[in-house]
């Protein structure tokens, strides 16, 4: 099936006298068209992120600014770190990690890094509940793997990775500034997560954990690919949620006293939108998506995006377009007309096919769907639709990081590394190469290489923990 040209579409009369078949293929055509962002409209996204960045930075417009550039008191050193035995906890999504991270030195006196680690799912209700609950899962399923391990004895270091927007006054103290990604455990907002940790370990009282660093899962990523790669200043995440942190100079995170060296921003990027700034770019499957999720109006930029929403939007995609008679003869199946039902791995999956439709064919009869051949393409074409718009919006977003690093070092040529992770990174057969390609046009007069992270949530928790990176206090106390 021909791919026509986006947004050229748009506008284009489907004449009367086209088969019938031609003709679907051109209303199809049509309706996904919308999705296709022209090169000059990622610029200005970027235009107003780089605005919200800047007032997210700013004291006086802080409060204001949708992307709130969170200080993590995460500074780049390459002093030596601590070896031994850590503890790294990884919550961000549907599943919570537990990893016992090695940290020593091996024959170059390099650093080596061994881990083992268990994954837990995190129960809806404790994801919904209150915080306590929440907290509480969490220490039972550390005290477990303690066990497991045979470690209850020990107090160990520990690092965690908490994915979601903290408010920071230190390394190991920070306040949650609001839940994402569904999760909503009451009390927790507003509150210090490092205590409510602490809190359960102790109202447990079977073991004992010093807990010493808490960062976001794109610190830990950036973290863990700089300690094999000293340009690595960058640290991006497209999986359930999306978010990007760096390397910025002192003294524009003026929420931080000091001047000298740099801070890693937390950017929490995913909230870009809410005053506004993404209206005329958003499409009326991104205000159902909206209107149905848990947090209505919030995490705009995130919802164009990332795996929580990529599958869901497809599937709104798919009944808009049943609904006009394109698809499956106008009839959808009780699976596609349920919420949530599309998983955003179908849409990996889906366009993965190798050309004969088998794969397209068994992802949708999961759903009660018989496809026809037609049907098929159409499917995979609201796949590539969706998930090619994620892949250069988060290229635009990327690329408003590392040329506002080129202008601040003023350099001609930034060589950059930047470490990514996430489930649709990694997963999706060709969002990265589309990312790339977009963050590289519209990033140019850089040098980037993209690393792919390798456990870098739990390793970068505990590097961090092990003091290769020292935090800002003692930087600027020095
Ligand atoms: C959400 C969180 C953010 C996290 C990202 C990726 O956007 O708010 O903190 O980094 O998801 O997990």
């Amino acid at each position: 099936m021909p791919c026509v040209s986006p947004r050229r579409m748009m506008k284009m009369k489907v004449p009367k006298t086209c088969s019938s078949i031609l003709r679907r293929i051109l209303m199809v055509d049509q309706v996904l068209s919308e999705f296709w962002l022209e090169t000059e409209e990622l610029k200005e996204v970027m235009r107003r992120m780089q605005l919200e960045m800047d007032r997210g930075l700013g004291v006086v417009t802080h409060d204001q600014a949708s992307v709130k550039m969170l200080p993590t008191y995460v500074c780049l050193t390459t002093d030596g770190s601590d070896v031994g035995d850590f503890i790294a906890l990884d919550l961000g999504g549907t599943n919570f990690r537990v990893m016992l991270v090695k940290v020593g030195e091996d024959e170059k006196r390099g650093w080596k890094v061994e881990t083992r680690h268990q994954v837990y799912s995190v129960p809806e209700k404790a994801m919904t509940g209150t915080a306590q609950m929440l907290f509480d899962y969490i220490a039972e399923c550390i005290s477990d793997f303690l066990s497991k391990h045979h470690l209850k004895h020990k107090k160990l270091p520990l690092g965690f990775t908490f994915s979601f927007p903290v408010r920071h006054e230190d390394i190991d103290k920070g306040f949650l500034v609001n839940w994402t990604k569904g999760f909503k455990a009451s009390g927790a907002e507003g509150n210090n997560v490092v205590s409510l940790l602490r809190d359960a370990i102790q109202r447990r009282g079977d073991f004992e954990m010093d807990v010493v660093a808490m960062v976001n899962d794109t610190v830990a990523t950036m973290i863990s690919c700089y300690y094999d790669d000293r340009s690595c200043e960058v640290g991006v995440i497209v999986g359930t949620g999306c978010n990007a942190c760096y390397m910025e100079e002192m003294q524009r995170v003026e929420l931080v006293e000091g001047e000298e060296g740099r801070m890693c921003v937390n950017t929490e990027w995913g909230a870009f939108g809410a005053n506004g700034e993404l209206e005329e770019f958003r499409l009326e499957y991104d205000r159902r998506v909206d209107r149905t999720s848990l947090n209505p109006g919030q995490q705009l930029y995130e919802k164009l995006i990332s795996g929580k929403y990529m599958g869901e939007l497809v599937r709104v995609v798919l009944l808009k377009l049943v609904s006009l008679g394109l698809l499956f003869h106008g009839r959808a199946s009780r699976q596609l007309k349920t919420r949530g039902s599309f998983q955003t791995c179908f849409v990996s999956q889906i366009e993965s096919d190798t050309g004969d439709r088998e794969q397209i064919c068994s992802t949708l009869s999961r759903l009660g769907l018989s496809a026809s051949q037609l049907d098929c393409d159409i499917v995979r074409l609201a796949c590539e639709s969706v998930s090619t718009r994620a892949a250069r919006l988060c290229g635009a977003g990327l690329a408003s990081i590392i040329n506002r690093m080129r202008e601040r070092r003023r350099q001609d040529v930034l060589k950059i590394t930047v470490g990514a992770d996430g489930s649709v990174y990694k997963l999706h057969p060709c969002f990265q190469e589309k990312f790339h390609k977009a963050v590289r046009e519209l990033a140019p007069c850089c040098d980037i290489t993209f690393v792919q992270s390798e456990e870098g949530s739990g390793r970068g928790a505990a590097l961090i923990s092990a003091g290769v990176c020292k935090t800002a206090a003692c930087v600027l106390n020095k």
